[in-house]
């Protein structure tokens, strides 16, 4: 105790609170609940499977050797934890089957939402050809509950190897949605959705939106670096609060599930997100998990424990504004 005692003293200076670092968006309410149990945050149906807190990890890439013991780590913890993940592009499972194991992750991550992913340009070609049972014979091998479809014009544009989008995604999306039945859920690379892109995938027939917006990770930058041509064109897109604003206005929104994502930056954005937005949502976050993931399991384990404490503190005393 006495050691206590000294630290606050020693540690009052650092302590003092800087009235403009204060977080605006949150009513602090301490009188109404007492410490969080457990159960304050209920499941979450996604796509009817249930979630145990609103936490998604978001596609990230596989296909190197870090890339399994980085997606092993993930569903692991997706298990242990009662979250779902989708995986990154799925591209080299589809076209050769050499990297099945770095994404082959159903008996690891258990029954908890599972999914794969796949690019655009990938589906236009996929229609182009008629392959469709290429896809459902990779879903079905990777047991996935269904597909996330990644829009991403800027980042081909800007990648020197990149592919050519010829038809317009919308087209693509629907002819593709017509021929293969699965769970399918669209989402951008950091760019996000402007209102009308956002309108014309709430109307297709799809489980949900993951919104990857601008302010965080930006994949068309990516391509940028690594061809060292920085374009302007890397800071056009919308972030979240935008795309809240835009999905806001659109009645038939109820029927989907919403993955915000884009720049999460802790369990305290994505409270606030989801609460704003009032829709079946949840978080996502992919650099931060990553993170984690790539350093050990320990330490995935370490930062989710953190965001469920958070949430579960945040639930009990914090109503947004
Ligand atoms: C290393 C890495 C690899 C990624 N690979 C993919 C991918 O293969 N397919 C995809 O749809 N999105 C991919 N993403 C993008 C994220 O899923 C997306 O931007 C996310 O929704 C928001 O990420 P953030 O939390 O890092 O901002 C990747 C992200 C990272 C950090």
């Amino acid at each position: 105790m006495s050691e206590r005692k000294i630290d606050h003293i020693n540690l009052a200076k650092q302590s003092q609170t800087l009235l403009n670092e204060k977080d605006d968006r949150f009513y602090y309410e301490p009188m109404f609940a007492p410490h969080p149990s457990n159960n304050i945050i209920k499941p979450i149906d996604f796509v009817g499977k249930e979630l145990r807190y609103p936490i998604w990890i978001s596609s990230i890439t596989g296909g190197t050797d870090l890339a399994k013991t980085i997606n092993t780590n993930l569903a692991k913890a997706a298990k242990e934890f009662g979250l779902g993940m989708s995986l990154g592009s799925c591209r080299c499972v589809l076209e050769n089957e050499d990297c099945f194991d770095d994404f082959n992750m159903r008996d690891i991550i258990g029954d908890q939402p599972f999914y794969a992913n796949l690019g655009i340009a990938q589906i236009e070609k996929i229609n182009k050809e008629k392959s469709y049972d290429k896809v459902h014979k990779m879903l079905k091998k990777l047991r996935a509950d269904g597909l996330f479809i990644h829009i991403n014009p800027l980042q081909e544009a800007y990648q020197t190897e990149g592919d050519k989008i010829t038809i317009a995604p919308i087209d693509t999306l629907k002819k593709f949605i017509a021929e293969v039945k699965t769970n399918i859920f669209v989402k951008e690379v950091g760019q996000g959705f402007g209102p009308k892109s956002l309108e014309a995938l709430i109307k297709l027939d799809i489980k949900g939106i993951e919104f990857a917006a601008f302010g965080g990770t930006n994949f068309t930058k990516l391509e940028m670096l690594r061809q060292e041509n920085i374009s302007p064109m890397l800071n056009v897109g919308h972030n979240i609060n935008e795309m809240i604003e835009f999905y806001k206005d659109n009645i038939i929104t109820k029927q989907k599930t919403l993955i915000i994502s884009g720049g999460i930056k802790s369990y305290l954005d994505g409270y606030y997100y989801i609460n704003k937005i009032k829709a079946n949502a949840v978080y996502g976050q992919a650099y931060k998990m990553m993170k984690h993931a790539a350093e050990s399991y320990e330490s995935l384990q370490e930062f989710i424990k953190e965001e469920i404490k958070g949430l579960e503190l945040a639930y009990s005393y914090l109503t947004i504004r």
